[in-house]
């Protein structure tokens, strides 16, 4: 760890798209996830019953459009990213933790630096 409180993590070229890498950030163990080309760091413990939630994979949000009642819903993915939890499957907004069943659940961020092709995760200090 760095004087300016920065954690670093890897290079953003061996950093695969979809890839995850889990930190220790001040005894927290932190997992920063690629998504195409941004970088995100949650606590790497889900709400749920403690899984290793940046370890599940990211896809895109499906909704349902209530259509009138006795009429099938109408799902589509939207553009918003979510994470899934490997344990039981509990999801969380991409860009800011929410679960997506309950928006009190939010998983706890961290931001993200990238400097001189190194991603470092910010440890809130
Ligand atoms: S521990 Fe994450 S969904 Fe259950």
């Amino acid at each position: 760890m760095s004087e300016d409180g920065l954690v670093e993590v890897k290079a953003v070229e061996s950093f695969a798209d979809g890839d995850h890498e889990l930190v220790d950030v001040r005894g927290v163990e932190v997992g920063v996830v690629r998504d195409e080309d941004e970088f995100y760091a949650f606590r790497n413990t889900c709400p749920h019953d403690g899984g290793p939630v940046c370890t599940g994979p990211v896809s895109r949000k499906l909704v349902g459009e209530f259509v009138g009642p006795g009429e099938r819903v109408e799902r589509s993915f939207s553009d918003e990213k979510i994470i899934s939890c490997p344990w039981h499957g509990w999801s969380f907004d991409l860009e800011t933790g929410e679960n997506v069943a309950d928006e009190n659940i939010v998983l706890p961020s961290y931001d993200v630096v990238v400097e001189n092709g190194i991603v470092y995760v910010d440890d809130g200090r």
